[in-house]
């Protein structure tokens, strides 16, 4: 990682948001951010429970929702910065009429090293009809979530009944040219903790990484607990009676650390935000929906990118990489989910986007 230079001579990072000049997106810790996940709606053809509640969720208005054009122009800025990775996130980006064009508009993009790269995360349903149409406009990488593959847990945990949808979208993209496909599962107590060795065993049918995510407080009914939460070490736990693991060095700034299973070639990935966070090799930075830049999941400060976007002003690009630049350098060092002065931000999940 390269550190901010600090020498006579040098401006430091202050001064240079407020002229608004170039150079990568680096914070007061010396983290370089190449990261933006694209949040392209909050809504969703799911209801998982560690993310949105049953009913009367408050959706975003849909005149704040960030056009096709808004998304390129913020994404140019941030390509243009330094940004390499776009991951299109939800609700569920699928559920964008425009998704293949706002993908298609993504990929076109140039920063300073080259074109960019477009991931997406998903839940999987309508991927098999979306899929050949993203692939040609230039999707690179896909993870799709998938916490059970017993129907009736499903319903419960997603309050709708479409596990053959879900199971159809990851067939399709087993067969399909992305790889690695990665599949993400949120670990839970009593949900699904029985069935880790399966869904590892699912995964690896399909050619593909799973990657256990331990459960983050994001869901809007406010019910996470700590003690409640199916850690990084049980997972493992539970693997090891079935498989030798051995780690997979070079992990960078990867939020999952990853095990061979066996003799491989498989893996398996776990995210483990809560009980070892990644925080120091963070190099991620969202954009919501609605146009707000948050430099943490967990941030409770938000940058409104609607007033450069839709107010007329003079230079909106230039005023988008200070806007970018001033919210990155107040990026805290960590998550702090353990600390008990630790306060759940406001939105879902849904509504930041993973
Ligand atoms: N904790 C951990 N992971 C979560 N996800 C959604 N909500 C949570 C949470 N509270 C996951 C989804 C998806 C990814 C975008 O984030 O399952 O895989
Ligand atoms: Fe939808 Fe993903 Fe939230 Fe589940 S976790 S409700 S699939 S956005």
């Amino acid at each position: 990682m390269t550190a901010v230079p600090v020498a006579l001579g040098v401006r430091p990072p202050a001064a240079r948001v407020a002229d608004g000049v170039g150079g990568p997106l680096v914070d007061t810790f010396g983290r370089i951010h190449r990261d933006l996940r694209v949040s392209l709606t909050d809504r969703c053809s799911l209801r998982c429970t560690y993310c949105m509640p049953e009913q009367g969720n408050e959706w975003l208005a849909r005149t704040s929702i960030l056009t096709l054009d808004e998304i390129e122009r913020v994404a140019r800025v941030a390509a243009a910065a330094g940004i390499t990775t776009f991951r299109l996130t939800g609700g569920e980006p699928l559920l964008r009429t425009d998704i293949v064009d706002v993908v298609r508009r993504l990929a076109r993009i140039e920063g300073p090293d080259g074109p960019v790269q477009i991931a997406m995360t998903t839940n999987g349903i309508r991927l098999r009809e979306l899929l050949p149409g993203l692939i040609d406009a230039g999707l690179s990488r896909l993870n799709i979530s998938i916490d059970t593959l017993r129907r009736d847990r499903f319903r419960d945990l997603t309050r709708r009944d479409r596990l053959d949808d879900v199971l159809d979208g990851i067939a399709a993209a087993a067969e399909s040219a992305l790889t690695p496909l990665k599949l993400n599962t949120v670990a839970m107590r009593d949900v699904n903790e029985d069935e880790l060795i399966e869904l590892v065993e699912f995964a690896v049918a399909h050619d593909a990484q799973l990657r256990f995510i331990e459960q983050m407080p994001l869901d809007a009914g406010h019910t996470w607990s700590r003690e409640r939460m199916v850690t990084r070490e049980e997972i493992l736990a539970a693997l090891s009676e079935r498989w030798r693991l051995t780690p997979v060095p070079g992990r960078g700034g990867a939020p999952a650390e990853t095990w061979v299973l066996d003799e491989g070639p498989h893996r398996v990935g776990v995210i483990a935000s809560v009980t070892a966070p990644f925080c120091g090799d963070c190099d991620r930075l969202r954009l919501t929906a609605d146009g707000q830049l948050r430099n943490c999941l967990f941030s409770t400060t938000e940058f409104d990118l609607l007033p450069i976007l839709r107010g007329g002003s003079d230079d909106p690009d230039r005023e988008l990489d200070a806007m970018m630049r001033g919210c990155i350098l107040r990026k805290l060092p960590g998550h702090a989910i353990d600390d008990p002065s630790f306060l759940q931000p406001e939105r879902g999940m849904n509504a930041i986007g993973g």
